[in-house]
This record gives C-alpha cells, structure tokens and sequence, in this order.
C-alpha cells in the first residue's frame, strides 16, 4: 500500500492505536494515515492484546513492507489505557498520538493537532463536543446518555476545561506522558482523563473537532463493567492512589459474597431442611465460588482465568478462602479470649484480616496480577 518517503528519516510523529480485534481495519487505517500524514515523517505502532483474529499478523504482514509500522503484541492482558501507555512509552518521536483502531476517529484531523501542539499547546484533543464536531451516529442512545453523564462527572473533576474529556483521540509532546507515565492508574479505558488528573495543573489544551464515525468492521470493546473501571480511576485519583483499586474491588465483591451466603444459608436451612452445621458449609462454598467468578470478571478483568486455568485458579481459590476463613475464626477467638477486643470488634478484626490475606495471597497465586 505504501513507500515511505525515506525509511532513514526518524519519525517526528508517533501514533499508538491499541487494537483488539481489529483484523479488517488495520489496512484501512495504515493507508488513510499514509494519506493524511503526507508530508510527515510519522510510524504506527499497534497495540494488540492477542486477539485471536489475526490482528497481530495482519500489522506484521504491513511492517514487513513498511517500516513505519510495528505491532507490540502483549501476550495474557487486556487493557486499553494499559495498552496505549505502553504504546507511547516505546516511541522515541518527539510527538505521540493514541487514536482508535476501527477507523472511528479522524486522521484528517492529526496534521492540525500536531500543528497546534508545535506551535506551543501541551496537548491536543479530538473532540465530538466543541463547534463543528459531531458525535452522533457513533454510538448507541444508551452508550451516548451513558458518555454524557462520564463527561460530566469527569469534567467536575479536572482541573482544565475540556468539553470531551472521554474522548481516546489525542496528541501530546512524548516528554509529558514520560512524566506522568509512573503516576498513571493505566486501569480502565480512560486513557486522556488519567492524564490529565495526573500531569500538572495550567497545562495548554486545544481541542480540535472532528465527526466521530460510525464503525464498518469489528465490534466496540466497552461493556458494563467499563463503568466500574471508570469508578475506580476517579476513586483512584481522588484518594491520590492511597488505596489500592483492586483492593477496593475485592472487598466489594467480598461484601456481595456476603449476601450470597446469607440468601444461600437461608435456602438450605429454609428450603432444602439442612441442619445449621451443614447449611453454612455449603452456602460458604458458594459464597466462595461467586466471589471467585466476580473477581474473575472485575477485579481481575486485565487477568481474566479461561479454560483450564480458570478451574485451577477456582481449587487454589478456594485453598486460600478456606486458610482466610481459618485464620478469621482463629484470630477472633484469641482476641476475645484474652480480652484484648469485645465480640464484635474482634470479629470485624478477624474480618478484616481474612479479606487482606485473601486479596494479597489471591492477586498472586490465583491470578499473578501486576
Ligand atoms: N490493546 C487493546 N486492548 N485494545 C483495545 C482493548 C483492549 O483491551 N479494548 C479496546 N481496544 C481498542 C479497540 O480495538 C479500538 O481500536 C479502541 O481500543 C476503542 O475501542 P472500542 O471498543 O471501539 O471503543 P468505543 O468505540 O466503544 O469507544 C470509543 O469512545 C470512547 C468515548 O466514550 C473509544 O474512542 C474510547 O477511547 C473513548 O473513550
Ligand atoms: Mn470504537
């Protein structure tokens, strides 16, 4: 498709585009940047999660001919802030753009971004929200309420005004995201808002319209537990990363465990006649197994377990519930035996302990999360 202008010329513009499933628009893309971008040296870099449909070799198949395309293929994770982050970290141009592969943002638009930023703005932002950009057509009415009601919250929140502050399309000088690179959450999908809750207050924000695409090939990524994720990095951001997300996460999930083995317990007593003894074996087993399955799919989403690694990861699971739930009902006694704490105080101790030992030893041994 393509003949760069000089293979030897460094490239001035480095645009990221993470890619999940996007077989059929890889080449697609590659020729409307060739397009767009004539007269700049620029290189692609994608970001491919291993998607088993041929993503990866279709950018290899381009990249043999073109060296101005490259694919870093991460093998075991999902992500796509996650995704872009280490995009941007392995360019060494001056300037980096992150900008969808499925051909629903505009390259036309990248030449004017990038002027805008030599000429002195910090970042440039693709926006459907300012005059003469366009949003509609994109989305569902439910994902464009559902965007709406992000962009407000998100906008309450930064400290420059933004009008599309959910938007994945952007262009920044490459020291700025090396700056903020070891403070970013790189959680969830928001890959603009994280930076710019992170980089300095004052930072120069021009954003520049385009029409928001409809997609031709491929399916969109972003489900309902995006919006958790979402939540988490405000979270995140506004407790100054004190506490951990995935921490957050697996003690809500420990909560609902909760409720799950009180309406299971209540079953087997109520329902199926078991004895106390009994009942609360079985509603502790699946309070268990709940707990594994919705930490399976939140809080460790970016490790997601399948086939046969998802029942191993359910035994050692249930192994180390099982020295959690001991080293609670342990602890607890000793701290009432010898007075150290009344009942229930002791208990919220035991509680409490079981949920950080079961998070810590779990985020390792079950799921070897980062
Ligand atoms: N590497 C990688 N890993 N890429 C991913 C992942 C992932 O886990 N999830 C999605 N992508 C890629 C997709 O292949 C696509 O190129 C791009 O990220 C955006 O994903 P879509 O699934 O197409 O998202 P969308 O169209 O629903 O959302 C768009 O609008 C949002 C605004 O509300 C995107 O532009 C978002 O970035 C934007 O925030
Ligand atoms: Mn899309």
């Amino acid at each position: 498709v393509t003949h760069p202008a000089s293979p030897h010329l460094p490239a001035r513009l480095a645009v990221v585009i993470p890619v999940f499933r996007e077989a059929a628009n890889v080449a697609p893309l590659v020729a409307r940047l060739d397009a767009a971008l004539a007269g700049t040296a620029w290189e692609a870099i994608f970001v491919d999660d291993d998607s088993p449909d041929g993503t990866a070799a279709a950018v290899r198949a381009i990249a043999a001919r073109d060296p101005r395309v490259r694919c870093i293929r991460r093998v075991g994770r999902r992500g796509l802030a996650s995704a872009c982050i280490e995009g941007m970290l392995s360019a060494s141009a001056p300037f980096v753009a992150v900008m969808d592969g499925d051909l629903q943002h505009d390259e036309a638009i990248l030449p004017a971004m990038l002027a805008s930023v030599e000429r002195g703005a910090d970042i440039a932002v693709g926006s459907r929200h300012v005059a003469g950009g366009r949003a509609t057509g994109g989305f569902s009415a439910a994902r464009g309420a559902l965007s709406d009601t992000g962009t407000r919250l998100a906008q309450a929140l930064l400290p420059v005004p933004v009008a599309d502050p959910m938007s994945g399309f952007f262009l920044l000088r490459r020291e700025l995201v090396e700056e903020a690179a070891p403070r970013l959450t790189g959680r969830g999908f928001k890959i603009l808002l994280d930076l710019l809750l992170t980089l300095p207050r004052g930072l120069k924000l021009v954003e520049v319209p385009y029409a928001f695409r409809a997609r031709e090939h491929g399916a969109s990524k972003l489900d309902a537990t995006v919006l958790l994720e979402f939540a988490g990095l405000l979270l995140d951001k506004a407790t100054g990363g004190a506490v951990p997300l995935r921490f957050v996460a697996f003690a809500a999930v420990g909560a609902v465990g909760v409720l799950v083995h009180m309406v299971a317990l209540s079953l087997l007593v109520g329902v199926f006649g078991l004895g106390f003894g009994a009942a609360q074996w079985g509603a502790t087993f699946v309070a268990m197994t709940a707990n594994f399955v919705l930490n399976n799919r939140i809080t460790y989403r970016d490790a997601r377990l399948r086939g046969a690694a998802l029942w191993r990861g359910l035994m050692i699971f249930y192994l180390v519930c099982g020295v959690g739930a001991a080293a609670n009902v342990g602890i607890a006694a000793l701290l009432v035996r010898d007075g150290i704490l009344a009942w229930g105080l002791a208990g919220a101790a035991g509680a409490l302990i079981t949920v950080v030992w079961n998070y810590a030893v779990s985020s390792t041994l079950v799921w070897r999360a980062r």
